[in-house]
């Protein structure tokens, strides 16, 4: 695993920006994997300057949300697609109709998941899934004693999780308590991976995600299980980890010989 550790909020969202960046310039077909919350806001600020200033096009782009909301209309503002569409999609020029989240009142819930999954194998695959994490450790709705070998489903979200969102909500407002999420076995198969963390709340998840025994008590632990993931996260949320000075050199020692010799170490899998 791959682990930049950066002082400021704005090199953490600079960062990702520039890998998805790349990556479309690479691809511009490219299939991202997208997650909503607090965390990649400042991500999506950075991609949709990018494109005002013409440095980068998304109208090749498909995209796939990580999660939606279930039992709620889209157009609700809760909804985890107006959140999508009101912080990035109607800025850049992305075509509506190739960005995809789980339907939130689908007729048949039990049936979403499997539609998903093909619309997901339909497009090739994801290129690259950008992953926030819970302070629990989840990534997507994939709560602690989710399978590690999970599809798209339906989840019933951890009591910790709904306080944690309910943060963003008005007093009185109704939270949904259920989702459908893509599985963690969906996620690992995205060709690269791009975690993001920002602030302390966040520092025991990525101890254990990074350091800690694969385990479905942290269901961010299975990203260990893959080859091209790379964490961007604060020092904050860096803080609990033991091997925090080495990430640090590492990454430096990184800098210098792409200085040197470009970025030898990056594997060509976009194709
Ligand atoms: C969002 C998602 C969640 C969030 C996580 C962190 O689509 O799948 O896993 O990434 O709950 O949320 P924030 O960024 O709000 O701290």
């Amino acid at each position: 695993m791959e682990v930049v550790i950066l002082d400021e909020a704005q090199e953490i969202a600079k960062k990702g920006a520039t890998l998805v960046a790349e990556l479309v310039a690479k691809k511009p077909h490219s299939v991202l994997g997208l997650a909503t919350g607090g965390t990649p806001v400042q991500l999506y600020k950075h991609l949709i300057a990018l494109y005002q200033q013409g440095q980068i096009s998304f109208n090749q782009v498909q995209s796939f949300n990580l999660d939606e909301y279930l039992g709620i209309a889209s157009s609700n503002p809760l909804s985890y697609r107006h959140f999508m569409n009101s912080c990035f999609f109607e800025h850049i020029d992305v075509k509506l109709e190739n960005t995809h989240l789980p339907d939130c009142s689908p007729a048949n819930p039990r049936e979403e998941g499997p539609r998903y999954e093909q619309q997901i194998k339909a497009a090739g695959g994801i290129d690259l899934q950008i992953l926030g994490i819970g302070s629990n450790g989840h990534i997507g709705f994939n709560e602690p004693s989710s399978s590690l070998a999970s599809r798209t489903r339906i989840k019933t979200l951890a009591q910790s999780t709904i306080e944690d969102n309910s943060k963003l909500l008005k007093p009185g407002e109704f939270q949904p308590h259920l989702a459908i999420t893509m599985g963690i076995g969906t996620i690992l198969e995205a060709r690269r991976i791009l975690l993001l963390a920002l602030g302390e709340h966040k520092a025991e998840a990525v101890q254990a995600a990074i350091e800690g025994p694969v385990t479905a008590m942290c269901p961010a632990s299975a990203l260990q299980l893959h080859p091209h993931v790379t964490v961007v996260s604060d020092a904050a949320a860096a803080s609990q980890l033991e091997l925090a000075d080495y990430y640090r050199w590492v990454y430096r020692e990184n800098e210098e010989l792409k200085k040197e010799y470009g970025n030898f170490y990056e594997l060509d899998i976009y194709g």
